[in-house]
């Protein structure tokens, strides 16, 4: 797929940025959306000119949620034996970092692919909410879990039963996301961040994704085996002698990617 429709991708040097790019249904996701995600994501992750991934909105939303006018004709037996929003667990898997820089309202499976990312650069203008249960549903791309995850169970709790929006800087204090810069510099800040990623070397890259994300599947013990593991893995990289070289002989390391 080249011509993407829902979506628009930029290359910055080794930085994909990728606009959702939807904006009278306020970048809701459809079926057509996730296709075209999914299909830029696998071209970034097997592109080795391309280190990290920034996924943004517009000013106004991030992406205001799965989109209803595509769900609201659909029942039990098409949900379930179509086994759908499935294919949202493949954006999830993308082996290299994707940030997602969020403005505006990031509301249902918007606040759900922000939370997918990596992490989270918001504008002070950035709303994050799970109201799905205000149309008597409930998260479907993993909102629950992940919201519970980031932000402890007593707020994600509260923002599901109640579908309330958390604004940027209780979603900061909560750890939703990481940090917040102002509207206008989201993207431009979002882009040197991942710049910054995308500058190191990429094996290592890989493996600190990798090790934080088994934080969220392992008991401690086995996180911390499964983390010295690639750490020691490291050491047969010619990236980890280089900069380690490069340190002493204080230098900038040259990256081989091996
Ligand atoms: N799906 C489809 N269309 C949507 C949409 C969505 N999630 N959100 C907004 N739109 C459409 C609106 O229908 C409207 O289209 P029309 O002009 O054709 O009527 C257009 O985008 C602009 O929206 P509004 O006129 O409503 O804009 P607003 O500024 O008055 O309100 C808003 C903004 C508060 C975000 C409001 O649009 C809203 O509440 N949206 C729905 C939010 C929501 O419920 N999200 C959860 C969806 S379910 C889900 O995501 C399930 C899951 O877990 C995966």
């Amino acid at each position: 797929m080249s011509a993407y429709e829902t979506i628009h991708v930029e290359q910055r040097e080794r930085v994909t940025l990728i606009t959702l790019d939807r904006p009278k249904a306020l970048n809701a996701l459809n079926a057509q959306v996730l296709a075209e995600l999914l299909d830029a994501l696998a071209a970034f992750d097997a592109d080795e000119g391309q280190g990290c991934a920034v996924i943004t909105g517009s000013e106004k939303a991030f992406a205001a949620g799965a989109d209803i006018k595509e769900m609201s004709a659909m029942g039990f037996a098409e949900m379930y034996g179509s086994n759908h929003f499935s294919g949202w667990e493949q954006f999830a898997r993308t082996r290299k970092p994707v940030i997602a820089a969020v403005a505006g309202y990031a509301l249902g499976g918007g606040c759900e692919l922000a939370m997918m990312c990596d992490f989270i650069l918001a504008a002070d203008t950035a709303q994050f909410g799970q109201p799905e249960i205000k149309l008597a549903v409930s998260p479907g791309m993993g909102g629950s879990q992940r919201l519970a995850h980031a932000v402890g169970k007593a707020k994600a709790m509260e923002m599901v039963l109640t579908g309330r929006m958390m604004g940027a800087e209780e979603a900061e204090r909560a750890g939703l996301v990481s940090r917040i810069v102002p509207a206008a510099d989201l993207v431009e800040e979002a882009v040197k961040t991942a710049a910054t990623i995308a500058g190191m070397a990429p094996l290592a890259v890989l493996a600190n994704k990798e090790m934080v994300n088994a934080a969220f599947e392992m008991p401690l013990a086995q996180g911390v085996q499964f983390e010295r593991r690639l750490f020691n893995g490291l050491f047969g990289s010619d990236d980890q002698t280089e900069g380690m070289a490069a340190f002493v002989e204080k230098r900038p390391g040259q990256w081989k990617g091996k």
